[in-house]
């Protein structure tokens, strides 16, 4: 048994989907989550940048104390592996049990991915996928306007604008007649209702938020490293910016009030 909170980073508000997920499947653990609001987004950075600030944000959350960390941002996950290996702690990516979970729901073996411009162009995603089936082919589109839309609470399927980027980027796809779509980027769960109007019933979304909290809990659970609560996880949230819009979306996509439990910290305060 382990009391220690779970860690949760991402670049800004699109790791909240693993935290909501989290919630669900550990109701009685404990989380710490940071939001880089002040740097986000990392998904046009250099993979340089993407590796300092993943070192930094893992530094936060060992220094509050977490026994696991799961890097809910698909650009890190795929950018900057290195950041996540040399913890003192296990750390969960998205990429493996987003990639695992699409090979389990795939039945042509034509998955697609939407991610980050630095997601799409790094290959990880592509690199598992071959290497844990040779035979599935992987249509990718980095649809880096989804991360703005989502950061401004402008997710509802009645958005005009974003269903129209929706349609844009998701054409391709369509073409390709995917049957399983790899929502490799924390933010785009929060999308799924309008990428489900688009491509229809038939084509399975997988959300990498849920995928991670998943792989979240069978860790801790094969660690013996669950904190033996069944209710009453509280969570903390930091972020490096103001947290007043911080506050507003958070709370709509978590599906209860954040309230006051919000602290912001200094960007310049991040050190390696
Ligand atoms: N959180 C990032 C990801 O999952 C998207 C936002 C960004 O570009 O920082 O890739």
């Amino acid at each position: 048994m382990d009391i220690r909170p779970i860690g949760v980073f991402d670049s800004g508000l699109g790791g909240l989907s693993a935290v909501r997920q989290l919630k669900a499947l550990l109701p009685g653990e404990d989380i710490v989550y940071f939001g880089d609001t002040a740097r986000v987004p990392y998904g046009t950075r250099s993979p340089e940048t993407i590796e300092r600030y993943a070192r930094q944000d893992c530094r936060f959350l060992l220094d509050r104390g977490v026994k696991c960390i799961i890097a809910a941002c698909g650009t890190v996950s795929s950018v900057a592996t290195a950041a996540l290996t040399d913890l003192p702690i296990p750390a969960i990516g998205v990429v493996a049990p987003t990639g695992d979970a699409a090979l389990a729901a795939t039945h042509s073996g034509r998955i697609g991915l939407l991610g980050t411009t630095n997601t799409v162009r790094s290959g990880a995603f592509h690199r598992y996928l071959a290497q844990k089936n040779p035979d599935v082919q992987v249509f990718a589109q980095a649809c880096p306007l989804f991360v703005s839309l989502v950061e401004s609470g402008w997710i509802g399927q009645d958005n005009e604008a974003t269903v129209a980027v929706a349609r844009r980027y998701l054409r391709p796809l369509i073409e390709q007649q995917v049957d399983t779509v790899i929502l490799g980027c924390t933010h785009f769960p929060l999308l799924a209702p309008v990428i489900r109007d688009i491509l229809g019933e038939g084509v399975t979304l997988i959300d990498s938020g849920a995928a991670c909290a998943a792989r979240c809990r069978d860790l801790l659970t094969g660690m013996d490293a669950l904190n033996g609560r069944d209710v009453g996880g509280q969570c903390s949230f930091f972020v490096s910016d103001h947290p007043h819009d911080f506050e507003a979306v958070a709370s709509m996509f978590l599906g209860s009030p954040v309230g006051d439990n919000i602290q912001q910290i200094d960007p310049e305060s991040l050190v390696l």
